[in-house]
């Protein structure tokens, strides 16, 4: 089986309707060899069976992060670019900062932040959701937790795309080209959270950037670099993320009246609504290691150095693993899949990240009616995290007028 790696990452018809292509891959090259510029070796390995993935994110000494996303960082990214056994020092500092405790606290500036956005549209009957709410609403979020000032959320806007949407950016795949556009982005982005840091240390805030400055590992202050490293991350990690799973959440709602009858029935439905369709579509379709050693899977060789794409997708639309993947099925106990990784870079936002899939969808069911995609109108996504390019919406009236 040939594997067309630069349609895979950019095709508009592969992103739409990934799953034949997880499928192909899973029963006839369940390993697949490619040549790949952005490898340090040149070559690529992908993985699309449950059980190869599983076993590749709990081995950390076979398959190591190792700077393996690379998106401008001046140093390794804390905690996804840092190998046991130091990753874990920085993950005990960093869990409890995103506990479900910790974020519980968070709830109500995050429901006031949806209110507000779908206060700006629910007259109009009809938006580009994707503009309007599901891009902002993360970003609002990331603003408030980490301690920066509204009025910077359209820097932001332009930072975050450059990063995660290099391509779209510069108007070009070409990795010299990226790789500017990558270098620029990343030096203002540490100069803005310098300056912030510089700030907390004057007058402290219940914020991230403070906690940070207050914080110690193993009895020692983190250094600036590291707090700048760990920021830096958390713009990459959080914001894109969340927006690509409300867009393919509310896609998959706004074409099936009845599911989206059943998630507005009740809170409790609607999280697993939103559990299955984090497994079915795994916004976050896949993430990439490096091989510690040589070896061989499904018969391919696999050379020390090559990069190794895990599809978390493919996993977690396996026949081995769930009975009838394709079907969502509010009863399955599916916890156990990769939509948020697996082993120990699995995400540290999961329940920050769920909080805000909640609120924002119980948000928009108390404001917005029945919501569907207007006649003629198509919604196209992004390949890897799978954001939408637009999210046309039109509902016949709101809940509250
Ligand atoms: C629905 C939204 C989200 C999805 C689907 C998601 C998915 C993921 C995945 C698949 C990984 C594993 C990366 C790897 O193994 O290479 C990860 C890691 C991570 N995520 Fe998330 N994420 C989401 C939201 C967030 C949010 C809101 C934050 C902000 C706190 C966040 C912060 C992180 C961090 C810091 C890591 C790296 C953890 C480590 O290396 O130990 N994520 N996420």
């Amino acid at each position: 089986m040939e594997l067309d790696l630069s349609s895979m990452m950019t095709d508009p018809a592969l992103a739409n309707n990934p799953w034949p292509v997880y499928a192909g891959l899973r029963d006839h090259a369940p390993a697949i060899a490619a040549p790949f510029s952005r490898s340090r070796s040149g070559t690529v390995v992908v993985l699309s069976r449950y059980a190869d993935i599983r076993k590749a994110l709990s081995s950390p000494e076979l398959f190591e992060a190792n700077g393996a996303n690379e998106m401008g960082q001046q140093r390794p990214c804390i905690p996804l670019d840092i190998d046991p056994p130091n990753h874990a020092k920085y993950r005990k500092l960093l869990d409890p900062l995103f506990s479900p405790r910790a974020v519980r606290a968070m709830a109500d500036e995050t429901r006031a932040i949806a209110k507000e956005l779908l206060a700006e549209v629910v007259q109009d009957g009809r938006t580009d959701f994707h503009a309007a709410f599901t891009v902002p609403f993360p970003c609002r979020v990331f603003l408030n937790v980490v301690g920066f000032p509204v009025k910077d959320l359209d820097r932001f806007l332009v930072w975050k795309d450059a990063l995660v949407h290099g391509e779209d950016v510069a108007g070009s795949d070409d990795l010299n080209v990226l790789r500017e556009l990558w270098k620029k982005t990343a030096n203002e982005l540490y100069a803005y959270f310098d300056k912030l840091l510089d700030r907390r240390i004057e007058d402290p805030a219940d914020d991230l950037a403070t906690r940070l400055v207050q914080a110690e590992v193993d009895g020692d202050p983190l250094t600036r670099n590291e707090m700048l490293d760990i920021l830096f991350l958390q713009m990459a990690a959080g914001l894109d993320t969340v927006t690509a799973t409300l867009d393919c959440v509310l896609t998959r709602l706004a074409k099936d009246p009845e599911l989206q009858a059943a998630a507005r029935s009740e809170p409790e439905k609607m999280r697993q609504i939103v559990e299955e369709l984090l497994r079915i579509e795994t916004p976050v379709s896949l993430v990439l290691r490096y091989a510690t050693e040589d070896m061989v899977i499904h018969d391919v060789p696999i050379a020390k150095g090559d990069l190794v794409m895990l599809m978390l997708a493919a996993a977690n639309n396996d026949d081995r693993e769930f009975d009838n993947p394709e079907t969502l099925d509010v009863d399955r106990n599916n916890t156990r899949h990769f939509a948020f990784g697996g082993g120990v870079h699995r995400c540290l936002g999961s329940h920050l990240a769920r909080q805000e899939l909640s609120i924002a969808l119980e948000e928009i069911f108390a404001t917005l009616g029945p919501f569907s995609i207007p006649e003629g109108e198509e919604v196209n996504f992004v390949p890897g995290i799978r954001t939408a390019h637009s999210l046309p919406l039109e509902w016949k009236a709101s809940v509250t007028t």
